[in-house]
């Protein structure tokens, strides 16, 4: 098999090096093309382009896998802790019993937030959007640690700084929803694991600690394994388009929030919820809804189906429907959402029109039933997907200085005015 593509542009032949990754997957190199032909290439949204080469996670959308470090998803979702996972995810190898301990100690070590910044949040409103205040807060860490403002990708600067990242954004988190409940910060307990840590700082009262049961824990875990990375989603590639100009750790993932946070993305997880909740206040059919998506002139969509990658199944969504019937069950819950969920999933599968388009359920569609079911509130589930992703924008933000990626700059195609001449105010109509 030829191991170039060649290109006829005006009668002229190119030849481009074809590149084949450890999957498989084949790309055209075309860094030379504007260089040699003048053309750009137009990739709107980007569907088509590969940013990196990258050693992180693999995803075959048409055949719905997903692996982090060569380790298949349901493997790790089984199996494997989120501290475990984070580590794996950034050190490329699972962690050896040392270094586990040695990595979940740094993460207790850096838990707290300085005094300092705890007085930020008294100066909020309580309805301040969380996503806002956890970006802020995120780049305002780095304010307090001065020594790792520097760009660090390897030694004990990234050490310090991707534990710091992990461990302060958990605590923020559960801030955000304590100060919008108008509620006392709870500290750090360091003898509880990452995630009954989490749901110590969120639920504790002054004089009721709060003791996750072992299915809340596992679900949470799992909850934050399945959203640790997934390669080059509009948050990850945000962070490494903020990260390729060179700036630091904080400010790359702060951006990656920002750019989470848009319901076609991290907040599909909400925008799920809200909408089985529309469907359920308004007594009409869930086929009045699929009706309503399916529609050429609404511009309603089915929150949760659909995906840019995927185009047969979402694994993640797989595992997570499974978890979710295991929770309600073990906890004996019932909830009304997850019956409607369960029949617009039915009626959307034997419907042409997602068939055609390949629209299946993914992540958000089980995981905003799931956080229910553990307690966290609506407006902190895209708040949760943060903290899992973490560890994925850090690795990818270490991978594009170690791979010393050139600064992204897209180009464009000009569709605006030709050559005009300033027009004197009097003379404007
Ligand atoms: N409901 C109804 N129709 C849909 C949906 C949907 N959820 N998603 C896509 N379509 C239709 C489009 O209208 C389009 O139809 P057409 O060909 O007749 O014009 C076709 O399917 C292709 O849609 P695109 O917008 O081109 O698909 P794209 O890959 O750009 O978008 C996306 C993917 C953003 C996920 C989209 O499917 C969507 O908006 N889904 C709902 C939001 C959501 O759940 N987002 C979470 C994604 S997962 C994550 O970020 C973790």
């Amino acid at each position: 098999m030829s191991d170039k593509a060649v290109l006829t542009l005006e009668g002229k032949q190119y030849e481009y090096d074809i590149h084949t990754g450890s999957e498989g997957e084949r790309c055209i190199d075309i860094t030379n093309l504007r260089k040699e032909t003048g053309y750009i290439t137009m990739d709107e949204g980007f569907g088509n382009t590969g940013s990196c080469y990258s050693d992180i996670t693999f995803v075959d959308g048409a055949k719905g896998i997903l692996k982090y470090r060569g380790y298949p998803i349901e493997d790790i979702a089984e199996n494997a802790t989120f501290v475990e996972t984070a580590y794996l995810i950034l050190y490329g190898e699972l962690p050896t019993a040392d270094q586990l301990r040695s990595f979940s100690g740094a993460l207790k070590e850096h838990a707290p937030l300085h005094t300092n910044l705890k007085h930020h949040f008294s100066g909020l409103p309580s309805d301040a959007p969380p996503m806002a205040i956890l970006s802020a807060m995120l780049n305002m860490v780095s304010c307090f640690h001065p020594d790792i403002l520097e760009v660090h990708t390897s030694g004990k600067g990234f050490d310090k700084s991707a534990a710091l990242l992990l461990s302060k954004v958990r605590t923020i988190a559960a801030w955000v929803f304590r100060m919008a409940a108008g509620k006392a910060f709870n500290d750090p307990n360091p003898n509880l694991s990452y995630c009954a840590n989490f749901l110590h700082m969120m639920f504790s009262d002054p004089y009721q600690e709060y003791i996750p049961s072992p299915v809340i824990e596992k679900a949470l875990n799992l909850f934050l394994v399945l959203h640790a990375d997934h390669e080059q989603n509009c948050s990850t590639s945000t962070v490494r388009v903020v990260g390729s100009s060179r700036a630091n750790l904080f400010s790359s993932v702060s951006a990656g929030v920002c750019a989470l946070w848009g319901p076609l993305h991290g907040g599909a997880n909400t925008a799920v919820i809200q909408m089985l909740e529309e469907i359920q206040a308004s007594g009409r059919p869930v086929t009045d809804y699929i009706n309503m998506a399916k529609a050429k002139n609404n511009t309603f969509r089915l929150m949760g189906f659909g995906h840019r990658v995927y185009k047969n199944f979402d694994p993640r969504s797989i595992i997570l429907k499974k978890a979710v019937d295991d929770v309600l069950q073990e906890l004996n819950m019932q909830d009304p959402l997850l019956d409607i969920a369960r029949e617009l999933e039915e009626k959307t599968l034997a419907d042409s029109y997602f068939k055609e388009r390949n629209l299946y359920p993914n992540v958000d569609f089980y995981s905003g039933i799931l956080l229910r079911a553990i307690g966290i509130p609506l407006n902190m589930y895209t708040v949760m997907f943060a903290i899992g992703r973490m560890p994925g924008w850090i690795a990818n933000w270490r991978e594009l200085h170690d791979h010393k990626q050139r600064i992204s700059r897209p180009r464009q195609i000009f569709t605006g005015s030709n050559t005009r001449s300033y027009i004197p105010l009097e003379k404007r109509t």
